[in-house]
This record gives structure tokens, sequence and C-alpha cells, in this order.
């Protein structure tokens, strides 16, 4: 865990203080997290340098939003945004639900470069799903970027263009990832405690 004078939020309470007694500890503190966020800036910067002006960033909702917002604060190029929400666990932390569509683009991506950001890459299902969705409507190109991608149970077959970090297969929250629609609010990425979902 980090000291509590670093932890402190700007308005002055400590933003971990409520949510601490849930976390098994801090995974990925808030410093590596934007120094890495802005390695994986440079790398599309450098993969759509022949491309710029077109590009159409899809986050996928509601688990990327912290990280796509800073994300695309490092991308000097104009892009549209243009997002997808789609739900996966509903509430538990065990895979198996299925991946539902709750809202679609509200842009044409037609001939477009398209981005996908998702927050982590864990069985795959969804990527999965995203992925053929968008194929289907003929983008120029279509990549994929994740903040997290669980190795263990990452399949062999689907990986994504730009990943953040490789991490163990534990249940993570923090930086808009969520249990149970919580945590999305902490500034690191932290291990829940498993007694919470067990
Ligand atoms: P997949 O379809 O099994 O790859 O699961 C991907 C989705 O499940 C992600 O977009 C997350 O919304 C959610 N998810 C998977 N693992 C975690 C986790 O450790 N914490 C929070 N959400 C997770
Ligand atoms: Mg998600």
């Amino acid at each position: 865990m980090r000291r509590e004078s670093e932890i402190v939020a700007p308005s002055g309470g400590d933003i971990i203080a409520p949510m601490r007694q849930d976390l098994d500890r801090i995974l990925i503190d808030r410093d590596r997290i934007r120094t890495r966020v802005e390695e994986i800036g440079r790398e599309i910067t450098a993969t759509y340098s022949d491309d710029l002006g077109g590009l159409v960033i899809v986050p996928v909702l509601a688990g990327s939003i912290i990280f796509v917002a800073d994300l695309i604060r490092t991308l000097p190029f104009k892009m549209k945004i243009s997002v997808m929400t789609v739900s996966r666990y509903r509430g538990a932390t065990t895979t198996g639900g299925a991946t539902q569509f709750l809202q679609d683009l509200s842009h044409d991506i037609r001939d477009r470069h398209v981005l996908i950001v998702d927050d982590i890459l864990d069985s795959g299902t969804t990527l999965r799903m995203v992925t053929a969705q968008l194929q289907e409507r003929l983008p120029a190109s279509l990549r994929t970027c994740v903040l997290l991608r669980k190795t263990a149970k990452a399949p062999k077959d689907l990986t994504a263009d730009f990943v953040g970090f490789d991490i163990e297969d534990s249940f993570v929250v923090g930086y808009g990832l969520d249990y149970d629609g919580h945590y999305r609010n902490l500034p690191d990425i932290a291990v829940l405690r498993p007694e919470l979902y067990e």
C-alpha cells in the first residue's frame, strides 16, 4: 500500500480511505500507469503516422473511460471518438456471463482507421465480439488497444495491437475498472480482496 501522504486527493480527502479495506494491495500505481500510457501514446502515434486525421477511437465503456481519457491527451493529431457500451460481468467476477451490447457507435466507420480501446483482455470474449462487429462495417483498418492483459487466460489466437501491462490472474479494480460498479475512481490499479466476491 502507498503511504497515506501520497494518496490525498486534490480536494483534500484521502481518496483511497473509503475503499482501502476492500483492497488486497496496489498492483500498479498511478506513476507507473502514467509513464506507460505515455509510451503507448507514442507507439500509437508512430503506427498511425501515415494515416493521421482519419482515426476513430472506439472506447469500450465503461471500463476504459479513465484510460482513454488519459491516452487521447497524449496523441498529437486530430481524431474522433465513438463509444460503444458492452456489459460482461454484471456484478460477479467470474467469467461465463454473455457479453451484451448495450449501446452502438454514433459514427459510420466505413473506410476509417479504427482503434478499439478496452480496459482489460481476460478470456478475450469481449474483444473478439467487438472486433467482429466492427470488422463487418468495413473500416480501412482495425486495431485494438488494452490497458491490461491477463496472460494466464488470454487466448493464443487473439492479441491486442497495443498492451499496457501483462498482469497475473487476479481480479483488479481502479483506474476505470470496477467490481459491481464501484472502485472506478481509484487512481491506482489494485487487487480486490478475494473474500469480497468468493
Ligand atoms: P473478457 O471478455 O473475458 O476478455 O473480459 C473482458 C471484460 O471483463 C473487460 O472489458 C472488463 O470489463 C471485465 N473484466 C475482466 N477482468 C476484470 C478484472 O480483473 N477487473 C474488472 N473487470 C474485469
Ligand atoms: Mg469492460
